[in-house]
């Protein structure tokens, strides 16, 4: 099918040097079955010269007056897209001819990540690695556009966007309905269910997995009043009874003492081996509860109802369990995969802001690791994301399971390197988070500079080589939102945190890396003294 021709005549993209103008105008040409034109090509064509030649033999001024002839002949021309020239915008005769003969699109993008296109400036006569002209020419930009687009990411992925904003194209559609997928491990399989008020589901649905009609609720208090009572209502509704534990909160949840106490409360309450325990909550409560389950008599049937980012679309698949021993996170655990997952993705309305952002660490992460895709459709849908538009969450966290299932159906005891791909930035993190002291950072927020260190230390191997991939991680890195890195922790603290990792030995680390984005591999021997050199650059950019 032809898509459908633009009403307001020409699409002109417009932006600083770098900004990707002539690859995204190629990219949406292509996709809008347009012919493609570029002013500085078309001068070079035109004249027989570069334009560094133009420049050097014609001054900027005779540049400019080829560069307005040529707009202006663009202008009456038939419909295309066009690349206009990065100075074009500094003459308002140019202005006037692009806004009356189409819409004017700015591309956006950071200055670093510009600079970082440029290079050394080679063939481009006013390259000026300062920022000066830069911050000046941003105000013309933005008062000749009709419309902004953040070009910080692929070709590909700006043009999509371009072709929305402008009404072209769809977008593709975000699931609005609650949707039903499927973990198939070794030892069993279990659907989770994502959308939007799939918790009131879970009753009727666990009702058909099994013939118990008493279940166990465990919850941090938190969350009793809110989800937890409507939880309870939604069984009592279908006939079950339940009783309801509450862990303390956050990592206070996953002790051996917190554990025990819950033990009691089983015990006491009668549960019996049939009986079903269903934990809400973030990802302590599913590691502590899941623990419960999984060595209370030897193991009972387990609910995941996750009410985080991080719950949904990480912890509460793949079956890990577990608490921490004073000495180590995560250090006493076992495998037990659930019998049912519900990510209601309603209850994410109520997330702190801060454990938002750190859930969404965890999904750049499984994005860049497994699948380009998501990654180009995560910074597409970004700023949709930061308000919690339910159809947007649902789509990233079904992609989030989606890839998770994959890899535990593959390696459901992380033995493979499978699943451990899903480590990327996890090397740092965990040593961050520990380093600096638990609670100091939040698990995502450790994770994010751990993607950072992962993300420089690919790029210095030479992996990330196409700029496009580069951009990309780059540009979903730089969006995620994190506190400072400790000014005052060392690097012998952080290396002794790095050292308990059971991966370092002889001075070198097992890491896992990005060879391209969405493509992680597990990297055997990476030098502590190459992850010291990357971290102290991070951390010194890091402060004001
Ligand atoms: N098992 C796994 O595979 C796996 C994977 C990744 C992380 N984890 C573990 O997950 C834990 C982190 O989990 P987390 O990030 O979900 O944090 P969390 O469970 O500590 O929850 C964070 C805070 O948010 C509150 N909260 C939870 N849901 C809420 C809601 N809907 N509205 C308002 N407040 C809410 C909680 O009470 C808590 O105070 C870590 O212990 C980490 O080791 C496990």
């Amino acid at each position: 099918m032809k898509p459908p021709t633009p009403s307001k005549g020409n699409i002109y993209l417009i932006g600083f040097m770098g900004s990707g103008k002539t690859r995204v105008g190629t990219a949406l040409a292509r996709r809008l079955g347009l012919p493609f034109l570029d002013t500085d090509a078309e001068a070079e064509r035109i004249s027989g010269r570069s334009v560094a030649r133009l420049f050097r033999e014609g001054g900027k001024a005779g540049f400019r007056r080829l560069e307005q002839r040529v707009i202006a002949a663009a202008a009456a021309g038939p419909i295309r897209v066009v690349a206009v020239g990065g100075g074009a915008v500094t003459r308002a005769a140019n202005l006037r001819a692009m806004r009356r003969s189409g819409t004017v699109v700015r591309l956006r993008a950071p200055f670093s990540v510009i600079r970082r296109r440029i290079g050394k400036g080679a063939g481009r006569p006013l390259w000026d690695a300062s920022g000066v002209l830069f911050r000046r020419r941003e105000p013309l930009y933005r008062k000749a556009a009709h419309v902004a687009v953040d070009a910080s990411g692929t070709p590909e992925a700006a043009a999509r966007i371009i072709a929305c904003r402008l009404g072209l194209e769809r977008r593709s559609p975000a699931p609005s309905a609650p949707g039903e997928l499927m973990v198939r491990t070794g030892s069993h399989s279990y659907p989770v269910l994502v959308g939007s008020g799939v918790l009131d589901a879970v009753p009727a649905r666990l009702g058909r997995l099994t013939s118990a009609r008493r279940a166990v609720l465990v919850s941090d208090a938190r969350l009793a009043g809110g989800p937890g009572r409507r939880l309870a209502a939604a069984f009592r509704r279908s006939g079950w009874k339940l009783s309801a534990a509450f862990l303390p909160g956050a990592e206070g949840a996953k002790s051996l003492s917190a554990i025990a106490r819950l033990y009691g409360f089983l015990l006491r309450s009668r549960t019996e081996r049939t009986t079903p325990l269903v934990a809400l909550g973030g990802g302590t409560v599913g590691d502590a509860a899941g623990f419960a389950a999984a060595t209370y008599y030897r193991g009972i049937p387990l609910v995941h109802v996750p009410t985080t980012l991080l719950a949904q679309t990480d912890s509460a698949i793949g079956g890990k369990t577990g608490v921490n021993h004073p000495l180590a996170k995560n250090a006493v655990g076992a495998f037990h995969q659930p019998v049912l997952v519900a990510a209601d993705t309603d209850l994410l309305a109520s997330l702190p802001d801060r454990e938002f952002q750190s859930g969404l660490a965890e999904v750049v992460k499984t994005a860049l690791a497994l699948d380009r895709d998501f990654a180009e459709g995560l910074l597409e849908r970004w700023g949709s994301l930061q308000s919690r538009s339910g159809a947007e969450l649902a789509w990233a966290v079904s992609r989030c399971v989606r890839l998770k299932a994959a890899a535990v159906a593959e390696d459901e005891r992380d033995l493979s390197g499978r699943r451990e791909l899903l480590n990327l930035g996890h090397t740092v993190g965990h040593a961050l988070e520990a380093a600096a002291g638990f609670g100091r950072f939040r698990h995502g927020e450790a994770v994010a500079w751990g993607l950072r260190a992962a993300f420089r230390l690919s790029a210095e191997r030479g992996w990330l080589a196409d700029p496009g991939d580069r951009a990309l991680a780059s540009a979903l890195l730089g969006r995620l939102r994190t506190p400072a890195w400790p000014a005052r922790l060392s690097w012998s603290h952080l290396n002794r945190h790095l050292a308990l990792d059971k991966k370092v030995r002889d001075g070198r680390s097992v890491m896992i890396l990005l060879r391209r984005a969405g493509k992680a591999v597990r990297v055997p021997g990476v030098a502590l003294g190459d992850i010291r050199r990357v971290v102290a650059r991070l951390s010194t950019e890091a402060r004001p």
